[in-house]
């Protein structure tokens, strides 16, 4: 591609995105199960016919959906696997969670003057839900990443809807979900249609409330990148308490290089964190295995799973 079209794709690129967020929105894609018209959907939508074509055409045009001689429209495979809501693989709630923050980055240059961030729109349900969105596709592959041999209790810091908490119970592993009032709600829905029975709860803040006991597993996914190192520090030196002798810390973090600088997923989600957050960015493999030795943590292992890392350690 020329150095013009990269440009001309990227300043652009907001289209699409807001496109797909749209289609998300109005759940097009869970009516399109079967071929319609434009006519047709825009009367069960109750949307503007004309504005319905263009979107579907859209749409066309990025794959998402098929259109036929008749000018009917289908979901493409791509869509029957991840966009629609009875998919176990949907994705529609990270869209949403996106189309959240597409609000906040909108704030960026503002940001680059006061160095904080800017929150002008939450939506607590769809960011949970959109976690479970991101690690039902690789929470297997997580988990195989950390040695349970001998691990009976673990706890899931910052556990969001419960998705790696569901697999460790899966494997016999009785997990303790360490999370916010409001987002335990949440992970109790998902916990109890998954059926397992070897969960427990703690309601809380994690910089402030105890851990409630002591584990041979502390994992913590995606958490990190919301806090300061002094702050990742801290809630190390807690973990490593809650412990039991020869305990696991494990933590899934996106991938970022020591640079900083790459990959690119890894750069602009370090953006999200400075829009999101208040002291948090993406931190290298060497940064968090540092952390972990100068807590007392040795036998560092380094897995990757798709755009994650895995830093696993152990108490000596
Ligand atoms: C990005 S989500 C990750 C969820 C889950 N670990 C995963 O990887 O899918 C971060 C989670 O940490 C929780 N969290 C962040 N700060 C917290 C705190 N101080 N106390 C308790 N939970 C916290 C949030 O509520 C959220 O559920």
């Amino acid at each position: 591609m020329s150095d013009i079209l990269k440009l001309k794709n990227l300043m652009w690129g907001y289209s699409k995105s807001k496109v797909l967020f749209t289609a998300n929105n109005l759940k097009v894609f869970d009516y399109l199960k079967k071929p319609k018209s434009a006519k047709s959907l825009a009367s069960k939508l109750d949307t503007d016919l004309r504005a319905t074509t263009i979107l579907l055409d859209a749409l066309t045009a990025l794959e998402f959906l098929q259109k036929d001689e008749d000018f009917r429209y289908v979901n493409s495979p791509f869509a029957m696997e991840y966009l629609i809501s009875s998919s176990p693989l949907y994705q529609g709630d990270i869209i949403s969670h996106s189309d959240t923050l597409w609000k906040n980055w909108s704030g960026l240059d503002e940001i680059m003057k006061t160095g904080k961030p800017y929150r002008s729109a939450r939506n607590h349900d769809s960011f949970i839900r959109a976690m479970h969105n991101i690690s039902i596709i690789k929470v297997k592959d997580v988990i195989d990443c950390i040695d349970l041999t001998g691990v009976k209790l673990a706890i899931d810091i910052g556990g969001g809807p419960g998705t790696y908490t569901i697999e460790l119970a899966k494997r016999g592993v009785e997990t303790t979900l360490f999370d916010r009032a409001d987002t335990i709600v949440i992970a109790k829905e998902f916990v109890k249609k998954s059926r397992r029975k070897n969960v427990k709860y703690i309601e809380g803040d994690f910089t402030t409330d105890s851990f409630g006991g002591k584990y041979d597993l502390a994992f913590i996914s995606q958490v990190f990148h919301s806090y300061s190192v002094k702050e990742s520090l801290t809630l190390i030196r807690k973990i490593k308490k809650a412990l039991n002798k020869n305990g696991i810390i494990a933590i899934q973090e996106f991938l970022i290089e020591d640079n900083l600088a790459s990959p690119l997923d890894g750069a602009m989600f370090a953006v999200n964190m400075l829009v999101n957050s208040d002291n948090g960015r993406c931190y290298s493999v060497n940064e968090m295995s540092s952390w972990l030795k100068k807590c007392g943590f040795s036998d560092v292992t380094v897995k990757h799973v798709n755009d994650s890392v895995i830093v696993c350690a152990r108490l000596s």
